[in-house]
């Protein structure tokens, strides 16, 4: 079995012995660009932490593969999440959208998504392509699902807890569950215990998202890597917002509205405005409890997956200090 950093290691060095096409630079050069900034790897590390749960494996061939799928896919969810969500920062870095134009944006995200498929479809033991595709395509649907769902709810208001929380869940949470499912499906292992680690993957998925949303609004800019604010500027009906509208007084209420009608051409002022309104109502204890619950769900699912507990510490220890996170 692998720790974290030597897990991360060999997807890097995996992911260096892939290349694009030189040309259209155009279409190539924006995926090497975002591949590169850094992300936490989080997905394809899960996956092979998935995998590791079941299989001894030095080399890691049997799982590598799709788990650079995974990253692909996830990068390209992010390219075209940054032209819908108008963010100028990525990953501490300029949106490509931002950097190039939104046609390049489109474009090289929709290669991405192509490469993804080529991984998965070249998974070592071809045996398991079948099962993979069923569970790669089930996600990546419900995360196509779950943006229009964001999309929509930025101009409804009369969105509800439920309805986030089952947003949140098909935008990101699926797939954390989904790379942790074929994790165990490169890995032969039994029904029962691929179900427990999707379900285990969706719920501190969700919890993985309430994060998010905190860190948008709390996060600290030098870490954080994305434009602080933005889903208040992109009137996002995220946890905090729907919180507030739950147990804060009808003028707060009614300020928090007014505010979410305005557009954001005094950016620093509509943010500070609305943090301030979200401080008043406690609203950062409130997400927290929120989220301790999904991650303690999602835990019972780990305890029953029916290995040694041993083999459960990487992928046990590397949840716990993600939901932690601060970027
Ligand atoms: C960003 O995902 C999109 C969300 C689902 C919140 P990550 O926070 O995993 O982003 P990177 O890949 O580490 O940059
Ligand atoms: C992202 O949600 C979900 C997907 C990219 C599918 P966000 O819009 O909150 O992600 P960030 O904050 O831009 O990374
Ligand atoms: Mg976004
Ligand atoms: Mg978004
Ligand atoms: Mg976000």
């Amino acid at each position: 079995m692998h720790t974290l950093p030597e897990l991360l290691d060999r997807i890097a060095q995996y992911a260096a012995e892939q290349s694009f096409p030189d040309q259209p630079s155009m279409l190539y050069e924006p995926c090497d660009y975002i591949l590169t900034l850094g992300g936490k790897r989080l997905r394809p590390a899960t996956l092979l932490m998935g995998y590791e749960l079941f299989r001894d494996s030095d080399d890691l061939s049997d799982a590598l593969p799709a788990a650079w799928a995974v990253e692909l896919f996830h990068n390209f969810t992010l390219m075209h999440d940054d032209i819908m969500d108008a963010a100028p920062l990525r990953r501490g870095q300029p949106t490509v959208h931002t950097r190039w134009n939104t046609t390049t944006g489109i474009l090289s995200g929709d290669v991405m998504l192509i490469y993804a498929y080529q991984f998965l479809s070249r998974a070592a033991t071809p045996d398991v392509v079948p099962g993979l595709l069923k569970t790669f395509n089930r996600v990546a649907i419900g995360v196509c699902e779950g943006q229009q769902l964001d999309v929509d709810f930025e101009t409804r208001d009369d969105v509800s807890i439920p309805e986030y929380l089952r947003m949140i869940e098909l935008k990101t949470a699926v797939l954390l569950g989904g790379a942790l499912e074929m994790g165990a499906l490169c890995a032969r292992a039994r029904h029962s215990d691929a179900n427990h680690l999707y379900h285990f993957g969706r719920l501190a998925g969700t919890a993985f998202q309430i994060q998010d949303d905190l860190l948008d609004t709390y996060g600290d800019p030098a870490k954080f890597g994305k434009q602080v604010g933005g889903d208040i500027l992109q009137n996002k009906k995220t946890l905090l917002v729907l919180k507030t509208l739950e147990v804060a007084s009808e003028a707060d209420r009614t300020e928090l509205n007014r505010l979410m009608q305005t557009g954001s051409d005094h950016a620093d002022t509509k943010i500070a405005a609305v943090r301030n309104l979200f401080n008043r109502n406690d609203i950062p204890a409130h997400i927290e409890a929120a989220k301790q619950q999904y991650q303690e769900e999602a835990f019972r699912h780990l305890d029953a997956v029916q290995v040694p507990e041993e083999r459960k510490t990487v992928l046990r220890s590397t949840m716990e200090a993600l939901l932690e996170r601060e970027f």
